[in-house]
């Protein structure tokens, strides 16, 4: 049995125990190693190994230091993967040779999230935004932070999804060179980032199985034309996952101020503070119309608001029901019959 791995020798300590050469660039593939490193293995010893390879890889991605808001973190890559997994309706076996589409990704960590559903077996992932990729080497570290730790973290690891295969979809990527910052480890025939306004991007009809978007609906515009080129995209049977965060984006930077602040605004124009401020719970009539079945709605964030603080909202929130108020950021999931 090999020596446990050191902290920042991972490569080197599995290449002595296989005796595998490192190509003439000095890249070499994690996921290739560990193809043949555990072959003609039980599904039971992979899991065994799993710890054993990747067990300081898992301590070293420590995620309660990471914090949520920070994009890089692969928490907030994983919240696309916990969303999906405590939904009861959610078709594993559909992200088989899927091709997923998700709008407004960013800029920043534009490809994270996409790529578990590499790992979960869809065929071709795109992230779209009209912004330019920030920081490809940060970008390209936070995907090779996210696929260790769903190679190596069972709480972090694509549902029912076993290790052998997560390994063989991400053949063509090289985690190595990823890990260097080097964005050219991707496999781009699988993941790809466009930066391009989603309304005239060219994309094809009916293409997706798989749409998502997070913090991107509130900073539209006007959401009825997204959602309907959403719903042109989309095959027959396609799902989408949609979060929407209904709070003024002010509370982000000053805790104290209300999260429904910007409602005391008068205006006439379609953006306040960058949001559109449409209530979360105002979108299902929009799916609906435009095709959308809505299988779920779930309110992930609250807040409580009395009579004093309503009388100074602008219209019409001054005359909306409660409820609609209240519910801050909504969950939507929606299948396209
Ligand atoms: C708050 S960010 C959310 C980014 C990412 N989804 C996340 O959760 O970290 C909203 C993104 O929507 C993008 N966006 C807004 N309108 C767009 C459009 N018409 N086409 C493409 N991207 C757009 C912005 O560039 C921005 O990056």
């Amino acid at each position: 049995m090999a020596d446990q791995p050191k902290p920042g020798s991972l490569l080197t300590n599995i290449q002595a125990t296989n005796g595998e050469e490192l190509s003439d660039e000095g890249s070499i593939s994690i996921a290739n190693l560990l193809a043949r490193y555990l072959q003609h293995k039980t599904c039971e010893d992979l899991y065994a190994k799993q710890k054993e390879v990747f067990g300081h890889l898992g301590a070293l991605i420590d995620l309660k230091s990471q914090n949520p808001l920070n994009r890089y973190s692969v928490q907030r890559s994983s919240v696309l993967l916990h969303l999906l997994k405590r939904h009861p309706d959610f078709e594993w076996n559909a992200l088989q040779g899927a091709r997923c589409l998700d709008v407004g990704c960013g800029g920043l960590n534009p490809l994270g999230p996409l790529s578990a559903l590499v790992c979960a077996g869809a065929i071709e992932c795109v992230g779209i935004d009209q912004d330019e990729l920030a920081d490809p080497s940060l970008a390209a570290r936070a995907i090779y932070n996210y696929c260790a730790a769903l190679l190596c973290r069972n709480d972090v690891n694509v549902h029912q999804s076993e290790l052998h295969s997560m390994i063989e979809r991400l053949n063509g990527f090289d985690l190595e060179k990823l890990s260097r910052g080097d964005i050219g480890g991707i496999d781009h025939s699988r993941l790809s980032y466009k930066t391009e306004d989603f309304l005239f991007a060219e994309l094809e009809q009916s293409n997706f199985d798989f749409l998502m978007s997070t913090s991107f609906l509130e900073h539209v515009a006007d959401p009825e034309v997204i959602i309907e080129r959403m719903s042109w995209l989309s095959a027959p049977g396609a799902f989408s996952v949609h979060v929407i965060d209904g709070c003024d984006h002010r509370v982000y930077g000053e805790p104290d101020l209300h999260p429904l602040e910007f409602l005391k605004t008068e205006t006439n124009e379609s953006l306040v503070g960058g949001c559109n401020r449409m209530r979360p719970l105002a979108y299902r009539k929009l799916f609906e119309k435009h095709g959308f079945e809505v299988r779920s709605v779930s309110i992930d964030r609250h807040v409580s608001v009395d009579s004093a603080l309503v009388e100074q909202f602008s219209e019409p929130y001054r005359d909306m029901e409660w409820p609609d108020l209240e519910a801050l950021v909504v969950v939507y999931f929606l299948r396209k019959p």
